[in-house]
């Protein structure tokens, strides 16, 4: 069903939890089981712990739209107290959910009985006092704010802030600030929509907060440059501090460059040092330090240059590849097609390409690293171009925080693959 296909899939701060988002509008966490004593050599599993609806779809009497539930991003807040805080968005509406357990409830009412209805007051003899019993296990989750109408077009991306008080939601034209505790006025802190929309020449694609300077961001568009702000300068980051661009190799010119130029995603290095950025055909790191060229390029897939024609046909060439770090910023993952997904090791500057398949997932299964064959003879193993299934790909994935766990969202399956234990 369309409606499962997952749309998002993020680790929470210790990466004990994972969230994922779908077309439905729904999110699924999953919690990691504790490792068992008995089994030792069993790293825990991660097993569903609450599923909700987060968004519904909507009609947008205005304007006449349809207003899909679709769960574009999810973000988890710190840890503060028993509860977990999540923000999850669709096109329009950022929302704060709470998720906490009950193992407890209340007895012995006076005025309604265990299920709820009011007692005949005329029966109500004497008093009681209500008591805790135990019973089984319960994960509620309850939403908290609802940060609506701010946005006339598709959010894009959420980031919270590194002072845990406020976070961004970015769209196509505009980026907007919100404190937590606040849902009917956010500050608008970008706003690049021209005067004449038919002078709009490019797009905000992605933004995301640095993640240890509370005053510092970066947001990415559509004609492959990045903008790195500073809210202490202006209170309206119209003017960037640091723009980051390549310049374009002339000999590559075509008429698919700046599509495939536009930046589907950015993201901090956890040291804060360097940005990555995703386009169609590759992945890039820059070094805040450096403005006029990424300090590594790595090519995702570079046998579909020949292909972008029929890839332009048929809108794979739009599709938007996120990218993610592991946890020492050491290694690079990112999404193909084909069910592929390609790691990039930034220090011995090796690369491989993996699969996510059912066979892949059993228990203790080995990933095998797969080999796409570019004209030649095709050696076994091997994966020729014209046999990729473009309908299977890899948009989403997370990386655990601190250890080699990864999750990787093939249309409506979720893979988590872990390192073997010794
Ligand atoms: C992540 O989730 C786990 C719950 O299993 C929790 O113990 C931990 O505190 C969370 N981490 C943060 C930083 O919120
Ligand atoms: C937002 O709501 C608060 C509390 O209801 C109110 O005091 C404040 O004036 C409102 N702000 C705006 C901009 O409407
Ligand atoms: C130009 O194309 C070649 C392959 O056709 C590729 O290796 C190279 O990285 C491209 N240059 C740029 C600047 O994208
Ligand atoms: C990625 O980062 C984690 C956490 O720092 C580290 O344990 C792991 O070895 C790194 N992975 C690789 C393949 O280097």
């Amino acid at each position: 069903f369309s409606a499962d296909i997952i749309s998002t899939v993020e680790f929470n701060h210790t990466g004990e939890l994972l969230a994922t988002g779908d077309k439905g509008g729904r999110v699924v966490i999953f919690q990691r089981e504790q490792e068992s004593k008995n089994q030792p050599h069993r790293r825990g599993e991660y097993n569903v712990y609450s599923t909700f609806q987060s968004h519904e779809p909507e009609f947008d009497y205005l304007k006449s739209l349809e207003i899909e539930e679709k769960i574009n991003k999810i973000r988890w807040l710190p840890q503060q107290n028993a509860a977990y805080f999540l923000l999850s968005t669709n096109d329009k509406t950022v929302k704060l959910w709470k998720v906490s357990e009950r193992d407890k409830r209340p007895e012995g009412y006076n005025l309604k009985d265990e299920d709820g209805r009011l007692r005949d007051p005329s029966m109500i003899t004497m008093l009681r006092v209500p008591v805790l019993r135990p019973m089984d296990l319960m994960v509620e989750a309850t939403p908290r704010r609802v940060f609506a109408n701010a946005h006339t077009y598709h959010i894009n991306s959420i980031s919270v802030n590194s002072d845990y008080e406020t976070y961004m939601s970015a769209d196509d034209l505009r980026i907007n600030l919100w404190n937590f505790e606040i849902t009917n006025q956010s500050f608008n802190i970008v706003d690049i929509k021209p005067a004449n929309m038919e002078e709009l020449t490019e797009v905000i694609t992605a933004a995301e907060f640095h993640p240890h300077h509370c005053n510092t961001f970066v947001y990415s568009s559509s004609k492959g440059t990045i903008r790195l702000c500073d809210m202490r300068a202006a209170a309206l980051c119209d003017r960037h501090s640091k723009f980051f661009e390549e310049p374009e190799d002339p000999s590559n010119r075509s008429f698919f460059s700046e599509i495939i130029s536009s930046i589907s995603d950015v993201k901090f290095s956890h040291s804060g040092r360097y940005i990555m950025t995703r386009d169609y055909l590759t992945v890039k790191v820059w070094d805040l330090n450096m403005e006029n060229r990424p300090i590594e390029t790595y090519q995702v897939h570079d046998y579909l240059r020949s292909k972008l024609c029929s890839l332009y046909e048929n809108d794979c060439i739009f599709d938007k590849f996120e990218c993610v770090w592991n946890g020492s910023d050491s290694v690079i993952m990112t999404g193909s097609y084909n069910n592929f997904f390609r790691m990039f090791d930034r220090n011995t500057k090796r690369d491989v390409t993996l699969e996510a398949s059912r066979e892949n997932s059993k228990p203790r299964a080995i990933l095998k690293p797969r080999k796409v064959c570019v004209g030649g003879k095709r050696r076994k193993d091997e994966i020729s171009v014209d046999s990729l299934d473009f309908s299977k790909k890899i948009l989403h994935t997370a990386w655990h925080p601190s250890e080699n766990i990864i999750a990787v969202a093939a249309t409506n399956n979720l893979y988590i693959f872990q390192d073997k234990v010794n």
